[in-house]
């Protein structure tokens, strides 16, 4: 199968359309393209091209990660805000869409509905790639898996466990991409926080294919035996008038040093997407402890969206 040519043109809005070895495909490419920055080897396979960075949200990580990976290859990024554009304000999703359509060769959109994002894919013509919206986050969850696979060599058939805001964008892309490449994933989250029916199902096709295991649970013995422990802050842009009622649904489920030694092993290693609220989601001691994986995981989020835009750009 030539993947160079299936990935050309693609957006990247959720990981359901994304076939496990297209997933493979840019995962592989993610660390060459890691290698090839350590060995100092910066290209120009963007050169000549543009990308329109569209946020409704603030980003350091995400925004940093398509700006320098673009720039640093020759691109031009233009960075846009809310403030800036007319987007869905003064003007329909569809007509911006259209206009950044004849303007860019793509398009990063970080915001509150993923209805927008899939607008942008639809009217525009050109790769639409999904820095956050409310429902997913798919950039980071290639990253996370990159950081996995960076541990403990290829992440199938090992075990993640999310444990926090079960229904959050972060938990939503992992569940999508675990059962795509084999992962057992288990969300440990309240019952008010259980990640919809409608999603798990769409996923349940995935996992017979990949032989990956999903389940949620309320009860943090959950952990036991988990390879990685995830976590992600309890109220997501958006959700701050929620801080009081998530603090007190989620502070059982902190991930500390007792979680840790929960998992029954000494080589579990910790996640988080970043960024971190010390002392609530997760605590110091284990954030910026020995297994803590959370610095590799930010870099690759450069790593990662660098591979994406060069497959989908068709920069190869
Ligand atoms: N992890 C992540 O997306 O970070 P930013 O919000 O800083 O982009
Ligand atoms: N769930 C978090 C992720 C931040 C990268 C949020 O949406 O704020």
């Amino acid at each position: 199968m030539n993947y160079k040519t299936q990935i050309k043109g693609r957006s990247l809005l959720t990981w359901l359309d994304w076939e496990p070895e297209e997933i493979r495909f840019l995962l592989d490419l993610s660390k060459n393209v890691k290698k090839e920055s350590r060995r100092g080897k910066v290209k120009q396979r963007f050169a000549g091209k543009t990308l329109a960075l569209l946020f409704e949200k603030r980003s350091t990580r995400t925004r940093c990660s398509f700006e320098t990976a673009f720039g640093e290859e020759g691109g031009h990024p233009v960075n846009l805000s809310t403030a800036d554009i007319q987007l869905g304000d003064k003007e329909t999703i569809e007509d911006t869409a259209r206009v950044l359509g004849r303007m860019f060769n793509a398009i990063q959109f970080r915001g509150f509905k993923q209805s927008t994002v899939e607008t942008l894919a639809q009217f525009s013509g050109i790769p639409v790639y999904n820095g956050l919206t409310d429902n997913f986050h798919p950039t980071q969850a290639l990253a996370d898996i990159m950081t996995l696979e960076e541990n403990f060599g290829r992440c199938e058939g090992k075990t993640l466990c999310f444990v926090g805001d079960g229904r959050n964008n972060v938990a939503r892309s992992l569940m999508v991409i675990c059962s795509k490449l084999g992962v057992h994933f288990t969300i440990i989250t309240p019952r008010a926080l259980c990640p919809d029916e409608g999603l798990i199902a769409k996923c349940a096709p995935f996992r017979a294919k990949s032989g990956a295991r999903f389940r949620v649970t309320e009860d943090i013995s959950g952990v036991i035996g988990a390879d990685a422990l995830y976590t992600d802050v309890w109220a997501s842009m958006g959700e701050e008038d929620k801080k009081a009622e998530r603090t007190a649904l989620l502070s059982p489920y902190q991930v500390n040093s007792a979680l840790m030694v929960k998992t029954g092993r000494t080589d579990t290693v910790f996640l988080h997407c970043l960024p971190a609220v010390r002392g609530e989601e997760v605590t110091p001691h284990i954030l910026d402890g020995p297994q803590s994986l959370v610095w590799d995981q930010a870099e690759n989020r450069k790593h990662t969206i660098k591979g994406i835009m060069l497959a989908t750009l068709g920069c190869l």
